[in-house]
């Protein structure tokens, strides 16, 4: 199968049951698949339906899959542009994890990855947070391998206990409420984005909205460590290979950001529901999110301060 989003659909759905019928596939057996995230959730859906489910594995081959895709049983495909509108949740039987794949990973395929690790460190583990946070760049395969582990695990110890999103699970859209927001409006304006770069996005905004809250209930700055933290992704998303964030930046809007983040099916008409740091480590969810706080939270983390005095 190619990769990419366009094979995330019911037409290679079908291609891969074909397939199994032509190989005399039986329930009994168990098949492996391969690939980055898009192959992933393709073919772990096919495999779910099949002969009302045939066992499998997978093998994922980027970053992204490695630390996040694979890992929770959520498979699906794309359908009448929405995306991972059809699917269901099966686990597979193994996740077999080769850091040798990353060797011919593209940088900004490395970036999608290392933004997802982030956002588990931020979320969950503050001592995770510590060691990614002493990287200025993307670290090198063999220094991430450790810490790939220790990010899989995050969202493993997730999903245990909350298969199936009932609440805590939720925490792990942290970032991607506005990131899925700039992802539609670069889709619309036909531009490629890809999601770790909004999702870095997603996070500093989210980090910035955070700390607001923080210091409206406390003296004690203990919002210092999150605006940081958002320094921190703002400087890995400048080694971005061909987008400059800023000038991305400033060609949105961010009442065009609003109206894409309303019409996110778990929000309402007029409050959006954010995930909300209480400190590194500590993260709430479903957390009503009024306009006037998300005007402000996006001024402090993209408005740069000489724009706002003129
Ligand atoms: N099921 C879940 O819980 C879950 C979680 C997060 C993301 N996802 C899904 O994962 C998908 C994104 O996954 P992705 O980022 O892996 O995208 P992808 O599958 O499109 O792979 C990205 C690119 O990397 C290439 N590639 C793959 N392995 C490579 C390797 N070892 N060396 C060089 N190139 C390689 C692919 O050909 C592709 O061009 C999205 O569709 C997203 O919805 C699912
Ligand atoms: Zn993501």
């Amino acid at each position: 199968m190619e990769a990419g989003e366009q094979s995330k659909s019911l037409l290679d759905v079908e291609k891969i049951w074909r397939w199994l019928i032509s190989m005399n596939a039986r329930r009994t057996e168990s098949i492996a698949i391969m690939g980055g995230g898009t192959i992933l959730d393709t073919g772990a859906f096919a495999a779910s339906c099949f002969q009302r489910g045939i066992r499998f594995s997978l093998i994922p081959t980027t970053l992204l899959a490695m630390v996040d895709a694979s890992i929770g049983g959520k498979n699906g495909v794309n359908f009448n542009l929405y995306k991972n509108y059809i699917g269901n949740i099966t686990q597979p039987e193994y996740i077999i994890t080769d850091y040798s794949f990353l060797k011919s990973l593209p940088k900004e395929e490395m970036m999608n990855g290392w933004m997802e690790m982030a956002k588990h460190a931020l979320i969950a583990d503050p001592k995770l947070w510590l060691q990614l946070s002493s990287h200025q760049q993307i670290p090198s395969i063999e220094d991430l391998t450790p810490l790939i582990e220790q990010s899989a695990g995050i969202k493993k110890n997730i999903v245990a206990i909350d298969p199936s999103e009932m609440g805590l699970r939720a925490t792990l859209n942290f970032g991607h409420t506005l990131g899925h927001a700039l992802e539609s409006l670069a889709i619309t304006r036909k531009e490629s984005l890809s999601h770790g770069f909004a999702v870095g996005l997603g996070m500093i905004f989210s980090l910035h909205w955070s700390a607001n809250k923080l210091k409206q209930t406390s003296t004690e700055k203990r919002e210092e460590p999150l605006i940081k933290a958002a320094s921190l992704i703002k400087s890995w998303l400048d080694f971005h290979p061909s987008l400059s964030w800023k000038k991305w930046m400033n060609t949105v809007k961010y009442q065009d950001a609003w109206n894409y983040m309303l019409k996110d099916k778990k929000n309402s008409q007029s409050e959006v529901l954010e995930i909300q740091l209480k400190a590194i480590g500590e993260s709430i969810w479903a957390v009503p999110m009024p306009f006037n706080e998300f005007e402000s939270a996006w001024n402090d983390a993209f408005v740069d301060p000489m724009q706002k005095n003129n």
